[in-house]
């Protein structure tokens, strides 16, 4: 009889030999290729000193909030930034989450009910998954980005429809076609959950993100962002209608039973909004950013096949395989480019890559070397791979 300790050290013993095994990196510093902070917010100092003096100049003084928002976690201060943020994503209303990875499981949860259909891109973060997954309603994934077969699941769709997918693909950083999921939506009767994790801060005034832009964000029915990528901060928002966000008050789990953000947390989100909207000149150096990468990678066709087109701050390039994958972005490490392998199951298998996000404080030359240095390794690796099992 196993004990469950061996039971779980055999699962683990599976991950080392499919080249798979999670361990917590020691971060270290080397050229960021790697983190969300898009804009640079994390490690602003000007923003930083924004936040504290801001947050010393408060009349009261609170550590932790106490308590969730119904019994004694709630405060004007939360309101009034709610009313600020549904102001910037143009939403009758908004609710703080906790992180967006609650903010999913909690709308998806709480929402269609048993009989209902979730639709959803093949590619949706993990929480939203989770978030259907504890819902009644039947799931059907459709192929990423793929209209014709969004249309097919939603024919065959029963009760509500509700359709899931995002702005920026966080493993592909590639762009949903929001206007035409919309029009399908429109012809099945589906209202659309559309996650902006990767759009907030980096698309749209005052970061107000994607949908937004494309002045389509009254046919969403929800709309989730999140604070913890582009924004440098933590925490996420839902943005819609009054009723949507008074059901969630009432029905979403995970805003329920949980303590609320502290208000330190609450002045970092405000801040770093009002620090944004006066200095939009971050969103243009990051398009310039990303601009150089597209175009230093197209002096490499070698590497240009394996990329995935993207004008987001995600980029990626498919390599295959994660002993592969991982020797490539081990040796780029060594060379100080902190990009990392996303390796198989967290996509599928042989579309295992390399993800390079960009960020105003990478220089042109420093994305100019990575390219160049990453075609050198990624030759010399592939032959090493072939020769050796050839
Ligand atoms: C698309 C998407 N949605 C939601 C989340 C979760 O957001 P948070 O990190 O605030 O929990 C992530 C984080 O990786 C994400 O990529």
């Amino acid at each position: 009889m196993w004990s469950i300790e061996e039971k779980l050290a055999l699962r683990l013993q599976e991950r080392v030999s499919q080249n798979n095994l999670r361990e917590l990196p020691i971060v270290q510093k080397k050229i960021d290729f790697c983190s969300n902070d898009y804009l640079g917010l994390a490690s602003n100092a000007a923003l930083a000193q924004q936040i504290q003096q801001t947050y010393a100049q408060l009349p009261f003084l609170q550590n932790g909030s106490t308590g969730s928002r119904l019994i004694s976690g709630n405060s004007l201060y939360a309101m009034e930034l709610e009313e600020a943020l549904a102001t910037t994503f143009q939403a009758e209303k908004a609710l703080l989450f906790n992180s967006g990875y609650s903010a999913n499981t909690a709308i998806l949860s709480a929402i269609p009910q048993k009989g209902d259909t979730i639709v959803y891109d093949e590619y949706i973060h993990a929480s939203l998954k989770e978030g259907a997954r504890l819902s009644f309603a039947s799931r059907y994934p459709f192929r990423h980005n793929d209209l014709e077969d969004l249309e097919k699941k939603l024919g065959k769709a029963t009760g509500e429809k509700f359709v899931v997918a995002e702005s920026v693909y966080s493993m592909d950083g590639d762009v949903a076609p929001l206007e035409e999921i919309l029009r399908i939506c429109r012809k099945y009767n589906a209202h659309l959950i559309w996650d902006e994790a990767h759009s907030t801060g980096v698309w749209g005034e005052n970061g107000n993100g994607i949908a937004c832009t494309q002045q389509l964000q009254n046919q969403i029915f929800a709309r989730i962002y999140t604070f913890g990528k582009a924004m440098g901060v933590h925490g996420a928002c839902i943005a819609g209608s009054a009723v949507l966000i008074d059901y969630l008050v009432n029905f979403a789990r995970p805003f329920i039973y949980t303590t609320a953000l502290p208000l330190h947390s609450l002045v970092s989100i405000r801040e770093a909004f009002k620090f944004l909207q006066a200095n939009t000149y971050l969103q243009h150096t990051l398009y310039t950013r990303i601009a150089a990468f597209a175009a230093e990678l197209m002096k490499y066709p070698s590497l240009q096949t394996r990329w995935i087109k993207s004008e987001s701050a995600i980029q990626a390039i498919k390599i295959g395989g994660n002993a592969l994958t991982k020797t490539i972005a081990s040796q780029l490490q060594t060379a100080d480019y902190d990009v990392r392998a996303i390796l198989s199951p967290t996509v599928k298998e042989g579309e295992e890559r390399l993800r390079i996000c960009l960020h105003v404080y990478n220089t042109e030359e420093e994305i100019r070397n990575l390219v160049e240095y990453l075609t050198h390794v990624f030759m010399q690796t592939t032959a090493g791979f072939a020769a050796s099992s050839g």
